[in-house]
């Protein structure tokens, strides 16, 4: 059994590209070019009043961007864990597979997400034991 690669490996935060002008600012991610994965679908948390997340996924690839207000956002890959506060739109948060995550929306967050597939229930972990199982495997 190899080792659990490094967090860092695993997230990243990535910086987008904004354009300003004098009518305002415009964010780009150019996700294939930025994560390697061509966005199937795109989602939004908004509303914020409790914790979100408390899954991991088998094959998902995400992006996510605070669009507005703070959003914390606590990976884990099973063997070390840490918090990111995503307050700009001028990063994104990439994901990859395989990574418990834990999410809290300040009430004006909007948390955007670019997603590598469409929503499938069956590739979500969402018992803690059972990931750390898929870790072991998966490593
Ligand atoms: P879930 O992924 O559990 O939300 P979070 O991780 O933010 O707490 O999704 C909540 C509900 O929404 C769940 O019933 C699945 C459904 N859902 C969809 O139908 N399509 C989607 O693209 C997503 C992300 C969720």
């Amino acid at each position: 059994m190899s080792e659990i690669p490094p967090l860092d490996s695993l997230v990243r935060l990535l910086p987008l590209t904004t354009i300003s002008d004098a009518r305002g600012d415009l964010g780009v991610a150019e996700v294939k070019q930025l994560c390697g994965f061509s966005a199937e679908r795109f989602y939004f948390l908004y509303g914020g009043l409790g914790a979100r997340g408390g899954h991991a996924h088998r094959r998902l690839r995400q992006l996510m961007i605070s669009l507005a207000g703070q959003v914390e956002i606590t990976v884990d890959s099973g063997r070390e864990k840490k918090t990111y506060i995503l307050d700009s739109r001028k990063n994104g948060l990439e994901i990859n597979p395989v990574v418990w995550r834990d999410i809290v929306l300040s009430p004006d967050a909007v948390l955007g997400v670019l997603a590598s597939e469409p929503y499938d229930e069956s590739e979500y972990i969402r018992d803690y034991e059972t990931f750390r199982d898929v870790v072991s495997l998966h490593n």
